[in-house]
């Protein structure tokens, strides 16, 4: 088994506990979540941190029941960063005080937003590259504070709604602060964190080229001389995978690419190319555009939609699958946000704002066991990952695509008419985005085609044509995302490009909708 060094994220539940694991990971330490539930003293040997950091949270440590470490956490012998939940846990765990925040009203002790703290003129390992320029610009938010810090600790930064910004107490490596370093709003975050793996002893022995060796042993070790199989979409995630498993087995991996007749120009012919004959990966190209398009005539609903093509996949993958024979492992490109369990507090289910393509379910239905060499990894890991197995950059690079692909592009009837205009205007405008070197600082662009014809005027004649709108968001995780501001040239050439090029358009409008209240695709 490979070990490595750990950092132990204890989770309680703030939205941004994420972020820190990816700082985390850029420094190439490897760090685990754990919701605070999850952490018996059991869990905690089988774990054996080298240092430990408390996210922070919504409750409020004054309420009585409020999340807690296991009491053991303080035992181990290692470093602990505290987070602003953290911090206070950490402080009243240890014999602090904590004190309710008072809102509105004169004197109040809440923080919420940007704030400078000012260092104390003792100086520690943690705030090493700190206060250069004599205050440090941080992200609060806090209703509570620490109002007495507990026996042992010393204070190091100040701001002024939080006398105990930065607290430590150094003979046990304990520190805590007020703020959240991981957010992007404490510009020199980055550096405390570095500050305290170092502190803490980590050598930085999580790296992709590392992890390649030990994933592919670990994939022999799982797999023996078994068969398996691996549904191929076209996107980052699912290719990783693929290629990272055929150097571990080479031909007990076929790969199994599903053409739903819903995707971009080119990319079925370049997905078969690059894998079945740059890479030699057995590949069973299933050309079912024929079944998708035929059962989606007519349909007009986007769940509908949604559920025909995710209904239709897992029959079609299924039966290709089956050709393959003997199959005992299904491999799939999870990645580390899927595995995560998250701390819920709200308790009650969450509204499907739309049902979501994937092939869950499977395993079970078909009686594979699971082959999941990503598990461990963040989104921009498995990018690194697939950099290290010789993937074109070009490739690892692309923008998101959606299961049901091209389908939720064209709102309405979908015909296959549409979806060729659809194809070429996309293809214009990518064009454009790659010619001005936009494409990488877009998180996600794409042609969507209007269920509406509008009228135009073309040399002397009257044209009756679609009209498609353009989409282009910045987003890190597509939870969120704001439109992309291009400029007025840009758009205007991008227009008349789509325009001349595409026969079928007459039209172009740009969404300037962010997420919420849009989402990024139409449908
Ligand atoms: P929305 O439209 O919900 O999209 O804001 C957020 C991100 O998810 C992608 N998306 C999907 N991906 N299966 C997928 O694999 C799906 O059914 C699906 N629907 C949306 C979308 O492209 C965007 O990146």
């Amino acid at each position: 088994m490979p070990s490595h060094d750990t950092l132990l994220i204890v989770d309680f539940g703030s939205q941004v506990t994420q972020l820190i694991a990816r700082r985390l990971r850029e420094l190439n330490v490897y760090c685990e979540i754990h919701p605070y539930q999850s952490l018996t003293a059991e869990r905690l040997t089988q774990i054996a941190p080298k240092a430990v950091i408390f996210s922070g949270g919504p409750d409020s440590v004054t309420r009585a029941g409020s999340p807690r470490p296991p009491r053991q956490i303080y035992d181990l012998g290692v470093p602990i960063l505290g987070i602003c939940y953290g911090q206070q846990v950490m402080m009243q765990d240890l014999g602090g005080q904590v004190e309710g925040g008072k809102i509105s009203g004169g004197g109040g002790t809440a923080e919420f937003g940007r704030a400078y703290v000012t260092p104390t003129d003792k100086r520690i390992d943690l705030l090493t590259g700190w206060f250069l320029d004599t205050r440090e610009q941080v992200w609060m938010s806090h209703g509570d504070h620490v109002s007495e810090i507990a026996p042992g600790f010393q204070v190091y930064g100040t701001s002024p709604n939080a006398p105990f910004a930065i607290t430590a107490d150094l003979s046990r490596h304990f520190y805590a602060v007020q703020f959240h370093p991981e957010v992007h709003h404490t510009p020199n975050g980055k550096t405390l964190y570095e500050n305290f793996v170092r502190l803490a002893g980590f050598t930085g022995d999580w790296t992709m080229n590392a992890y390649r060796d030990e994933a592919i042993a670990q994939i022999r070790a799982q797999v023996g001389d078994a068969k398996v199989i691996c549904g191929l979409s076209g996107g980052v995630d699912s290719s990783v995978a693929a290629v990272l498993i055929h150097e571990a087995i080479g031909d007990q991996l076929t790969c199994v690419f599903v053409d739903h007749g819903l995707l971009r120009q080119n990319e079925a012919a370049e997905v078969v190319a690059m894998f079945r004959d740059h890479y030699n990966i057995p590949l069973i190209h299933a050309d079912e555009a024929d079944l998708f398009l035929d059962e989606l005539e007519g349909v007009t609903d986007p769940e509908i939609k949604r559920k025909t093509i995710g209904r239709l996949f897992i029959d079609v993958f299924q039966k290709h699958a089956g050709d393959v024979g003997g199959a005992e492992f299904l491999a799939q490109g999870t990645l580390y946000p899927d595995v995560i369990e998250s701390v819920s507090f709200s308790g009650g289910p969450s509204v499907t704002i739309k049902s979501h393509h994937n092939v869950g379910g499977l395993p079970e239905k078909m009686g594979l066991k699971l082959v999941e060499p990503l598990r461990e990894l963040f989104k921009d890991e498995v990018r690194a990952l697939g950099h290290e197995l010789g993937l074109p950059a070009s490739f690892i690079g692309r923008h998101p695509f959606p299961g049901p692909g091209l389908a939720i592009r064209c709102p309405g009837e979908i015909t296959r008419d549409k979806l060729d205009i659809l194809r070429q205007a996309d293809a214009v405008y990518i064009d454009q985005i790659r010619r001005h070197g936009l494409y990488d600082e877009i998180w996600q662009a794409f042609a969507a085609l209007l269920p509406v014809r509008t009228v135009g005027v073309m040399g002397d004649g009257r044209t009756y044509d679609y009209a498609c709108a353009l989409r282009a968001v910045t987003s890190v995780d597509g939870m969120t995302a704001d439109y992309y501001p291009f400029s007025h040239d840009f758009l205007g050439e991008t227009a008349t490009r789509i325009i001349n090029e595409v026969q079928g358009i007459n039209r172009v409008t740009y969404d300037i909708t962010s997420k919420p209240p849009g989402t990024i695709e139409w449908e």
